[in-house]
């Protein structure tokens, strides 16, 4: 330790209880504590400080520096009449990494900042210590309008900032909380491979080539469903693990190739019992991490209502509008482009009324246009309701109005229940377009127009199908996982109508995000079977990618089921961060690269003959041995 020459100051604390961490023992610091929690109970005190040079501000004789460390900052003054001290403070600059000795005071009225912690109080300076310089950064700290590649590529800087300060340690108190509540309600942390096996059924997979075994890869893991699976059926009851997964998917604000899991698998419990102790570990880590009560219990909304209602199986349900279900009337109507998705096997027309939406111009009409045909959707229909109580031309401005006959647009005003000065748009087509289409333009119109409640709507969506049809592989595919039950007596669907199988699966959805996703198991090798057999996987490839399931699955395998949180997830809702990126210490960009360790990298020849690869000539890009 640093020795400080304290003179015949009595009331210098050397001993000090870090306030982050009651439990910490009571030990000699070089720091009486964080630069953030300096505040009136240290008046009149000597202490010591250590952290890095926000900002200097050279006062006309007097040297102002605010202080940073990862709880925030603090003010110290530099005095000219401590010759010593002063020299040190004139050297300094942003980023330098200082440790202070000095006395707090209150600072001089008028001069207070209460937006901070030490907001009331400065530390006069009686020494400074430079621990280490610090070249000029690339960039101001404080700077709010930085590009996402500088701050990825200069992360290290980008992580002192203190938004990322608090998004990390908001992360950090969120899954404390979790292992808190698992603990406390008997899950054990297991942790299981990352080298794994190629089972191409999800996402596409990150291989791994097997220096060993000529030929042969492992697979990153996109989850730990079987593993956890297998340790249920080895006893162990109750699982746990904070994990990571990796999935080679394209990338969006709110996906990472690599991002954490906070996996939970249990036995002997049913769906219903599941879901309560699982909404009770959210409620846990908003309460602990960010002190918000959710409600108990969760709202639950089935998949169907969800789909019909909401267009979405992860609504936002902060705002309020709901889609209008019309493809019943749209059958009796001549308007081609309604009446062919009506007729359609799997088609849908629906109706979103927007509140005041007369007062659209036709240019935003037209971008709202643009944004559904980002979901496939041929057009969007609208009419402006200028007189709810004149079902004509007058009353109803639209080019499709005169396709419609008066007693479908009554029921239509009256399903969408659209006031004068409302405006409605349309969707037509296949119920997946429709839905998607529809389901994304009320949520953006709902956030653009102010339709949106404050405050956390979490929410269960159950009951979701067993199956979906893949339209690329022209087959059907697991909508959870191939693992999932089926509801009771839903078994015998599989065969004519796997379109109206329902699982035991379920979503948690938090203000529009899927927050965590998991499901009852089958745990009866036949019903494990058929579900494959269902998708197409033939015996052979049940053997060969699933056999070790399908063998443990004999030897009396308890019932059970789980879910998967995704904490990245979770914890950017909590800090109310757009992107997941901001609450991941080094996460990779779009393009799937780590700007500041710069991967990936080609990687020598002789590594490649290690692992019997050979690039292909047209994407080479390997450098010499
Ligand atoms: P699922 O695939 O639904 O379920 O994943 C669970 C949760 O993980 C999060 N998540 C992601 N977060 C960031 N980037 C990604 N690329 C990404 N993909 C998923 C989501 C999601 O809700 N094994 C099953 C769970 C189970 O059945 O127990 C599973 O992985 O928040
Ligand atoms: P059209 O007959 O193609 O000129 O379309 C008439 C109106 O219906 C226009 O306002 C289109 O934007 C709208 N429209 C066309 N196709 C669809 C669709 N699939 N869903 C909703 N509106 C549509």
């Amino acid at each position: 330790m640093r020795c400080i020459e304290l003179g015949s100051d009595s009331n210098f604390i050397r001993t000090a209880k870090f306030e982050s961490d009651p439990n910490s023992a009571e030990i000699d610091l070089k720091r009486t504590d964080y630069c953030g929690r300096v505040d009136r109970r240290y008046l009149d005190q000597t202490i010591a400080l250590c952290g890095w040079v926000h900002r200097r501000r050279d006062h006309g004789g007097v040297i102002f520096i605010d202080l940073r460390d990862r709880e925030g900052l603090v003010q110290i003054v530099c005095d000219p009449d401590r010759a010593d001290t002063f020299a040190v403070g004139e050297k300094l600059r942003h980023e330098y990494c200082i440790a202070v000795t000095g006395r707090v005071r209150l600072r001089p009225a008028g001069s207070t900042n209460p937006n901070l912690v030490s907001g009331e109080i400065e530390v006069l300076a009686f020494e400074i210590e430079i621990l280490n310089a610090s070249v000029t950064p690339p960039f101001q700290l404080d700077d709010e309008n930085l590009s996402e590649t500088v701050r990825l590529t200069h992360r290290v800087l980008d992580l002192r900032r203190p938004e990322m300060q608090r998004n990390l340690l908001l992360r950090h108190r969120a899954a404390s909380s979790a292992r808190k509540y698992l603990d406390a309600n008997g899950f054990v942390d297991v942790e299981t491979p990352v080298l794994y096996k190629s089972t191409p059924e999800g996402a596409r997979e990150f291989l791994v080539p097997s220096r060993m075994h000529h030929g042969s890869f492992y697979a990153l893991p996109q989850s730990p469903q079987l593993f956890k699976q297998l340790l249920m059926i080895a006893g162990f009851d109750r699982y746990y693990q904070i994990v990571k997964c990796f999935r080679d998917e394209d990338m969006r604000a709110d996906r990472q190739p690599e991002f954490t899991q906070i996996d939970v698998e249990m036995s002997f419990l049913d769906e219903l019992e599941i879901r309560a102790l699982m909404e009770g570990l959210v409620r846990a880590m908003f309460h602990d991490a960010l002190g918000v009560v959710l409600p108990d219990p969760f709202p639950i909304m089935t998949f169907a209502d969800a789909m019909r209602d909401y267009g979405s199986d992860k609504p936002d349900l902060r705002v309020p509008l709901k889609l209008a279900e019309l493809t019943d009337l749209m059958k009796r109507v001549d308007f081609k482009v309604f009446r062919s998705a009506a007729d359609l096997p799997g088609g849908r027309v629906a109706a979103l009324c927007v509140p005041k939406g007369g007062e659209l111009t036709r240019k935003e009409i037209d971008d709202y246009a643009a944004f559904v045909s980002i979901y496939g959707a041929k057009g969007l229909a609208y009419i402006k309701v200028n007189d709810n109580t004149k079902v004509n031309e007058e009353g109803l401005q639209s080019p499709i109005v005169k396709f419609l006959p008066a007693d479908v647009l009554e029921v239509v005003l009256e399903r969408t229940g659209a006031k004068s000065g409302d405006l409605i748009f349309f969707g037509a087509g296949r119920e997946k377009v429709v839905n998607d289409a529809l389901g994304a333009l009320r949520a953006k119109v709902g956030h653009e127009r102010g339709f949106v409640d404050s405050g956390w709507r979490p929410l269960w969506v159950v009951d979701f199908p067993m199956f979906e049809y893949d339209e690329d592989r022209k087959s059907w595919a697991a909508r959870h996982h191939p693992f999932t039950a089926p509801k009771d007596g839903h078994e015998h669907l599989f065969g004519n109508e796997p379109s109206l199988a329902l699982a035991k699966a379920y979503d948690v959805v938090l203000n529009g995000w899927e927050i965590g996703g998991g499901s009852v198991r089958i745990h009866k090798p036949d019903v494990q079977q058929k579900v494959f057999a269902a998708l197409g996987i033939t015996p052979e490839d049940q053997r060969r990618k699933f056999g070790f399931l399908l063998d443990a699955l004999q030897y009396g395998a308890p019932p059970h089921g789980g879910i998967a949180f995704g904490l990245d997830r979770t914890v950017a809702l909590m800090c109310g961060v757009e992107s997941i990126r901001d609450v991941i210490a080094f996460p990779k960009t779009q393009r799937g690269q780590d700007l500041l360790i710069e991967t990936p990298t080609p990687i020598t020849e002789q590594q490649l003959r290690d692992l019997h690869i050979r690039v292909r000539a047209s994407d080479a890009a390997t450098t010499p041995a």
